[in-house]
């Protein structure tokens, strides 16, 4: 199935609300993607993304707007990654539209900014989008422990993580700037 990628329009609201307005979407979000959804929430969505200008596409099946695919880079000492966030109407799922989307937006957000690393944070229950970062070649780098919480329990978040996709990118933050830093992370938990 042929879809596109393509900035947000404010006439997109309708298609919002029909295509997000379902909890087999929303329960796989962050809160800000509410359930039920209406029109309002649609509008909040909208003016955020018109904040994030380069970093939000719609994602585009029949022109209709049917999904959103963002990149999102961070800052201070997590400056060189960029997290992902997404999602597809169910109407469309099982398409392999996302996996198609992802290697898009990887690409994008390598040209674009100047990371070395795209990673992901499914619940470790998402077994289709874990699949679907798989298909677009992330890997899974680490499994992190009550790290969120959703419709009131604490969930396992899966950290999934591309640096393979710019190869120059990875290369020249090695050799010229810094030396590829990791991260240990010790926790308690009761
Ligand atoms: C996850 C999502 C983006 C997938 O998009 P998609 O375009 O349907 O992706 P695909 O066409 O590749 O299909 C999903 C793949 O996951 C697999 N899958 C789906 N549900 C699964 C499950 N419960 N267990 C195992 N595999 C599953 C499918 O079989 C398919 O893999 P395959 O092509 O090898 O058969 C879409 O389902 C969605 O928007 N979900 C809700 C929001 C969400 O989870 N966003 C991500 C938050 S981190």
């Amino acid at each position: 199935m042929n879809h596109k990628l393509r900035t947000w329009k404010l006439s997109d609201i309708e298609s919002i609300v029909k295509h997000a307005n379902n909890y087999n979407v929303a329960k796989w979000l962050t809160n800000q993607f509410p359930y039920p959804y209406d029109k309002k929430d649609a509008e909040i969505y909208i003016n955020s993304v018109f904040d994030s200008l380069q970093k939000v596409f719609a994602i585009e099946v029949n022109d209709e707007a049917v999904g959103s695919i963002g990149i999102f880079p961070q800052s201070d000492i997590h400056e060189k990654s960029a997290e992902k966030g997404y999602w597809l109407s169910e109407k469309y799922w099982r398409n392999n539209i996302m996996p198609k989307a992802i290697a898009e937006i990887v690409d994008y957000g390598f040209k674009t900014f100047d990371i070395v690393c795209i990673y992901a944070r499914p619940f470790s229950s998402n077994k289709g989008s874990q699949r679907v970062l798989e298909k677009a070649e992330f890997k899974l780098e680490a499994r992190l422990k009550k790290a969120l919480y959703k419709n009131g329990e604490c969930q396992i978040s899966s950290l999934i993580k591309s640096s393979g996709t710019s190869l120059s990118k990875v290369t020249r933050f090695h050799k010229g700037v810094l030396k590829s830093v990791s991260v240990i992370s010790f926790y308690t938990s009761h």
